[in-house]
C-alpha cells in the first residue's frame, strides 16, 4: 500500500480523551489528527504555540492547545487540570514530544546528551507519573510512548538520543508490569524514518524507492505511525501491554537481500 492511502479514520476512538504532547506538527500532529477522526477528543501540547494553537484550530471542536514543556514537573500538572476542565477526563496519553540531533559518541557534549535525555526520557517518566493517579482513579487507560527504530539497535550518530529512546522502551515495560493490576496499559512505538519537520531538514524524501535501505524501501509518512498509535489507545488494543511495535518499513527486522549484495 502507498503512504497515500493510509486511512487515518479507521481505528474507534469515540469518546476518549487523548492528550498528545509535542502535538504542534510531525507525528504528534498526525496522531491528534487520528484521534478525532476515530471520533474522541485531542489535547494537543508543545511549546510551540503558534503552530499548536493552529493545529487544534484545524481539528475543530474536538480538539484543543495548551502550551506545555514536557521537561517541568508543574506544566505537566497544569495540562493534565486543562485536559481535565476541557473535556472531563483523560484515557490516554501519547508522549511524542522528542528532539534529536545526529553526533557521533566522541562529539557528543554532556551537556547536549542531558538535555536530550530529559526531553525525551524525563519527559517522558514525568508523564506517565502525574497521569497515574487520575487512570487509577476512573479504572485504566491508555499510554502510549513514542521511542524509534533507534531504541530498538544501534543507530550510528544518535548518543543520546538512541540512548533516550532505549530508556523509553525499558520504562514502558516498567509501566506495563507495574500498572496493569490498575487497567492502565503501556506499550512503546518505535517509527523509523518518518518525513517531519524533525528529518525534512537532512534531506529526507517521500516515495518509493527513496530509501533503499529499508525492506520496504521508503520512509513513512506521520499518518501510518499515527494509524499505529491510535490502535495502540483503542479497545482493540485491549489485550496488549508491554508491547513495542515497530512501524518502521523493516527496519529494524533485519538486511535486505539488496543490503546483502552491497547494493
Ligand atoms: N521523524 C522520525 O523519523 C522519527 C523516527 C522515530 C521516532 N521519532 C519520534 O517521534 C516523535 C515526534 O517527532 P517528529 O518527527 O514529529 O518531530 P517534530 O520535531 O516535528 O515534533 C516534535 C515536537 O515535540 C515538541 N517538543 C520538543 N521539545 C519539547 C518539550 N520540551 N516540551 C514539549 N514539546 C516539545 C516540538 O516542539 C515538536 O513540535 C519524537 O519523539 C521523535 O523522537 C521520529
Amino acid at each position: 500500500m502507498s503512504a497515500a492511502a493510509v486511512p487515518t479514520a479507521g481505528v474507534d476512538l469515540c469518546d476518549k480523551v487523548v492528550l498528545v504532547t509535542g502535538g504542534a506538527r510531525g507525528l504528534g500532529a498526525a496522531t491528534a489528527q487520528a484521534v478525532v477522526d476515530g471520533g474522541g477528543k485531542a489535547v494537543i501540547t508543545d511549546v510551540l504555540e503558534e503552530e499548536g494553537a493552529a493545529t487544534a484550530e484545524r481539528l475543530g471542536d474536538a480538539a484543543r492547545f495548551v502550551r506545555h514543556d514536557v521537561t517541568s514537573e508543574s506544566d505537566w500538572q497544569a495540562a493534565l487540570d486543562f485536559a481535565v476542565a476541557e473535556f472531563g477526563t483523560v484515557d490516554g496519553l501519547v508522549n511524542n514530544a522528542g528532539t534529536a540531533a545526529g553526533r557521533l559518541l566522541e562529539h557528543e557534549t554532556v551537556e547536549h546528551f542531558r538535555q536530550v535525555v530529559e526531553v525525551n526520557l524525563v519527559g517522558t517518566f514525568i508523564g506517565l507519573k502525574t497521569v497515574i493517579p487520575l487512570m487509577r482513579e476512573q479504572g485504566g487507560g491508555s499510554v502510549v510512548n513514542i521511542s524509534s527504530a533507534a531504541g530498538l539497535t544501534g543507530l550510528a550518530l544518535t548518543a543520546g538520543y538512541g540512548a533516550s529512546k532505549w530508556g523509553v522502551r525499558g520504562l514502558s515495560k516498567i509501566g506495563a508490569v507495574e500498572l496493569a493490576e490498575a487497567g492502565i496499559r503501556v506499550n512503546s512505538v518505535h517509527p523509523g524514518m518518518t518525513y517531519t519537520p524533525m528529518t525534512a531538514p537532512v534531506g529526507i524524501r517521500t516515495g518509493e524507492g527513496n530509501y533503499p535501505g529499508v525492506p520496504l524501501g521508503r520512509v513513512a509518512v506521520p499518518e501510518e505511525i499515527a494509524a499505529a498509535v491510535a490502535f495502540l489507545l483503542s479497545d482493540a488494543a485491549v489485550y496488549i501491554t508491554g508491547s513495542e511495535l515497530a512501524v518502521d518499513g523493516g527496519w529494524t527486522a533485519g538486511m535486505t537481500v539488496r543490503h546483502l549484495r552491497g547494493q
